[in-house]
């Protein structure tokens, strides 16, 4: 049987990862895993549990998440993704999480996953790499875009330093930081809408599986 087909992609948040991976599941027929779901999944089960994010211990529990936790809508709120990016610098927890991203890579058949560390640390054997990026601006752009849409009153100033300090943290921790694998492709979307970042992924992707 040959080998899996795993695509790796990461970036920071609202970079267009998420659509993109969805996008190349789709055109490659794989089943996708949205990594950062995971991460969502602990700070919002610390938080129930009135625990501190930043205890190791406290985010180490929240690792115990039952399943039906990942459908709660309340895991894409904004307020989930900063407890997410708070337990994720946790080495316990990225420890707890790693057999689950693993067994989903390297199910029969492949797999696309995406998130901060998918090319460099819980597939690195990945045969595609795409590293998705875009300036600041033009990401907190689109995240205000889509909280506004929700209702959500937040001004494009709040909401550019909410993806500043996300960022940084991603970036910063001393496990598994956010980081472009050696070998992946960047991909920059700030200039490029939904279906050109799309076709972009899928043609980078395409060339280099055919090796
Ligand atoms: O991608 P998303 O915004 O849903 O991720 C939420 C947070 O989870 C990120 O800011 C990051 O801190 C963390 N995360 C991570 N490793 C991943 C996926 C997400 O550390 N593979």
């Amino acid at each position: 049987m040959s080998a899996p087909v795993i695509v790796a992609v990461d970036g920071p948040t609202a970079s267009g990862k998420g659509t993109i991976a969805q996008a190349l599941a789709a055109h490659f027929g794989l089943p996708h895993l949205d990594t950062g779901l995971l991460y969502r999944a602990v700070g919002r089960q610390v938080a129930l549990a009135g625990g501190n994010p930043d205890d190791p211990a406290d985010a180490l529990a929240g690792t115990a998440f039952a399943d039906p936790l990942l459908a709660d809508p309340v895991l894409r709120d904004e307020a989930t993704g900063g407890l997410a990016s708070r337990v994720s610098v946790h080495p316990a927890v990225r420890a707890a999480l790693f057999d689950r991203q693993r067994a989903f890579a390297l199910q029969p058949g492949g797999a696309v996953l995406d998130g901060r560390d998918i090319g460099t640390v819980i597939a690195p054997e990945a045969a595609a790499k795409l590293f998705v990026t875009a300036s600041i601006a033009a990401r907190a752009l689109r995240r205000w875009k889509e909280m506004a849409a929700r209702g959500d009153a937040r001004t494009l100033a709040q909401v550019e330093a909410d993806l500043a300090l996300r960022d940084k943290r991603d970036r910063s921790r001393a496990h598994s930081p956010l980081l472009a694998a050696p070998d992946a492709i960047v991909l920059d979307t700030s200039e490029l809408d939904r279906d050109a970042a799309i076709a972009a992924a899928i043609a980078a992707v395409e060339e280099r599986l055919r090796g």
